[in-house]
């Protein structure tokens, strides 16, 4: 198996032009089952999860093709399937195909979703939109089993802002009759995104980025050309390698504007942020500063940037408190730091730091894709050399993670080791 080797210990410094956005491109991937024609879907970030949901497309008879940094997806071979597990399982967006299915052919057939494992993680959202909207939905086998004579506008109420509930009940309401409200929608900048996107094909939607989003239901989409916007939690994770190393980088294609948390919890560590139009800088010459971070649906502190801070923080004067208040499991980055030295423990839904002047390099594993973030920035800033196996996980999210760190002056390289296993 592939593993990452670190040597620690340099300084990174430099600019770096943020990838595509995963969740983002995921959220596009999901509509295209509603799109007559062919898609272009420019600065589409090449990494596992996109080509796992364009295998998962292929199974409907979407054919895709990557030229020049662009995914091409034709739809014109458009026929209903029943996929295996295998290929929905991978990924929990899979199942956001489910309204886009029973919108264009009044049924559908999905095996429950899987992704990575940082809590349960349930779809009772979705079906419960998909419900108030006409769709009689019940499991058997292991799978959703959909149907509906034509889905109908509907008055929906999240009882937690979902992102991918909201992402996927907004996209098929494009396709129902009436209008669909969703009320306690998700803020996130990726609804807004796919909403920009559907419009842009000739949906018409109203309030994408606030609680409530209206969509007027219309006929098919058209198919567009269209950039997949840069990534924020790509973006954030650089600039922690930043904060982590007493760096100096410089991110670009963002708007600081989507990293508010972030960046006022960096100050608040005492570390220099200074942003522009569309860029952030960090600088840092000075471990950070304790301080206490919850997470919570955006505009608040990111979960997906959850473990990636922790890292940093173990690196801090003080004891920090981390409360993850979206995921209830998303710690599997802890007994990895401990193995580096960091003095790191969880309890119930916290995390506790007592800031370490330094970290040592140790073989250590992901176990899902922000930890694999996280001990990837720990081994940048420790002392010798750091191996990070799992890094399958890695792969789903960051496109060119060791060319962008390498060329920020990171010590970093991908082998081979035969040695390492796969966790289950
Ligand atoms: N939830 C339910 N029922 C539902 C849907 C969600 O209880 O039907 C719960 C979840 O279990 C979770 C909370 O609501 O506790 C938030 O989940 P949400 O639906 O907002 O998350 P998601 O759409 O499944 C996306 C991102 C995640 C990111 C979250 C929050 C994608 C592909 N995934 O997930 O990204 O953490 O929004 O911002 O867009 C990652 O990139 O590492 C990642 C996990």
């Amino acid at each position: 198996m592939d593993v990452l080797r670190i040597k620690g210990g340099k300084r990174l410094e430099g600019t770096l032009e943020a990838p595509g956005s995963k969740n983002a491109a995921l959220a596009l991937l999901s509509v295209v089952p509603m799109v007559d024609g062919v898609l272009e879907l420019s600065n589409t970030p090449e990494v596992s999860d996109v080509r796992i949901k364009t295998d998962l497309l292929a199974e409907f008879g979407v054919k895709s093709t990557w030229r020049e940094g662009s995914l091409y997806l034709d739809t014109t071979g458009l026929h209903f399937a029943e996929p295996d597990e295998s290929v929905v399982r991978p990924i929990r967006t899979g199942f956001y195909l489910f309204g886009p299915l029973l919108a264009r052919f009044g049924r559908a057939v999905l095996p429950m979703p899987g992704g990575c494992k940082i809590g349960a993680r349930p779809v009772d959202f979705h079906i419960k939109g998909l419900r108030a909207m006409g769709a009689s939905i019940t499991m058997q086998n292991g799978c959703y089993v959909g149907s509906c004579s034509r889905l109908e506008g509907a008055s929906i109420y999240l009882d937690f802002p979902s992102a991918g509930a909201t992402q996927h009940l907004m996209a098929t309401a494009t396709l129902a009759s009436g209008i669909t409200t969703i009320q306690n929608a998700a803020r996130e900048p990726e609804v807004l995104q796919l909403a920009d996107f559907l419009m842009a094909m000739g949906a018409r939607i109203e309030g994408a980025g606030t609680g409530t989003i209206t969509i007027y239901g219309d006929g098919l989409l058209k198919g567009i050309n269209h950039r997949v916007p840069s990534d924020r939690i790509q973006a954030g994770t650089y600039l922690l390698a930043a904060a982590i190393t007493k760096g100096d980088i410089t991110v670009t294609g963002i708007l600081p504007d989507q990293q508010v948390a972030l960046i006022e919890k960096l100050r608040e560590c005492g570390i220099t942020v200074t942003e522009g139009h569309d860029w952030v800088r960090v600088q840092a010459s000075d471990r950070p500063r304790q301080v206490r971070v919850k997470t919570v649906p955006y505009p608040g502190f990111p979960t997906d940037l959850q473990q990636p801070f922790s890292a940093l923080l173990t690196l801090g004067h003080g004891s920090s408190v981390i409360e993850e208040t979206i995921y209830e499991q998303r710690f599997g980055h802890v007994e990895e730091l401990q193995r580096m030295g960091a003095k790191i423990t969880t309890n119930g839904r916290y995390t506790f730091i007592d800031g370490v002047e330094k970290l040592t390099g140790a073989s250590v594993m992901a176990s899902d894709l922000r930890a694999g973030a996280a001990l990837v920035l720990a081994g940048l800033a420790a002392e010798g050399e750091t191996t990070v196996g799992n890094i399958h996980f890695i792969d789903r999210g960051y496109d060119r993670l060791v060319e962008n760190i390498t060329a920020l002056g990171g010590d970093i390289c991908r082998v081979n080791d035969p040695g390492r296993q796969v966790a289950p």
